[in-house]
């Protein structure tokens, strides 16, 4: 029998998250859970239930959930309130079926693996993490929690990226470089010297531009 998840979000990143876990197979979505819209409606055939609170009444129904915001600091923040609220209720993790996952690799909880990802030999990625489509972490790499991956972004091997990172679509990081937390890489940079934390960096070679503040926005 598949396991029963339910998807917090019903944005633009939602979307993508719902069609990774479809297309994976190996979950009954239940339902979406967002404040902004009314219950009933529906989002790519799920049903929006309600908001968290719906969690209080079902959450024994439950077998998973995926916090589908594209925000790292406010999913984050989504993470945080759920585990205080529902101690015991597990995060699930979805891996598309194109994506490929190198032997020895390791996706924690609540993370989100889509189209032509590839994670290669021995790397990790932490919990509630996303790499969107055709991006490539190579081998030994050290991914954190709450990091995003934007499409085509790629890694060398035996990278280090902290909690809260944000790289941008198609940035390039050279092997055994280590950004720090907080970070934001912007679009098509090429990363070839270590990041501070909280420190948003961009272009060819990657410079620092400025300090960033946990939560400052970047999308
Ligand atoms: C890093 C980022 C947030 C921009 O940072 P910023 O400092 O606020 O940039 P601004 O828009 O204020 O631009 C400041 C200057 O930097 C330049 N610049 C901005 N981003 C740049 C980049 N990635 N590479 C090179 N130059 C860049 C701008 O052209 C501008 O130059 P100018 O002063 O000569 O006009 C942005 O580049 C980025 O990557 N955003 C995330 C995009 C993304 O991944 N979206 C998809 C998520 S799925």
């Amino acid at each position: 029998m598949s396991k029963r998840i339910i998807i917090f979000g019903a944005g633009g990143h939602a979307k993508t998250v719902v069609d990774t876990a479809e297309k994976e197979g190996v979950y009954e979505i239940a339902g979406l859970l967002d404040q902004r819209l009314p219950a009933g409606e529906q989002v790519y055939g799920c049903t929006v239930l309600g908001n968290d609170d719906w969690l209080e009444l079902h959450a024994d129904t439950i077998d998973g959930v995926i916090v589908a915001i594209g925000d790292n600091w406010t999913r984050g923040l989504v993470v945080q309130s759920l585990k205080r609220r529902f101690p015991a209720l597990p995060f699930a993790t979805t891996v598309h079926p194109s994506a490929q996952i190198a032997r020895g690799a390791r996706i924690g909880a609540g993370s989100v693996i889509m189209a032509g990802a590839v994670v290669n030999s021995d790397a990790i990625i932490g919990e509630h993490s996303v790499l969107y489509p055709n991006t490539s972490i190579d081998h030994d790499s050290r991914i954190g929690s709450f990091v995003s991956f934007a499409p085509r972004c790629a890694t060398g091997g035996n990278v280090c990226v902290g909690d809260y990172t944000a790289v941008a679509i198609g940035a390039v990081l050279i092997h055994g470089r280590t950004i720090g937390e907080h970070c934001v890489i912007g679009a098509g940079a090429t990363v070839v010297s270590d990041v501070p934390p909280h420190t948003v960096a961009y272009g060819t070679p990657a410079r620092a531009v400025r300090s960033r503040a946990a939560g400052d926005r970047y999308l």
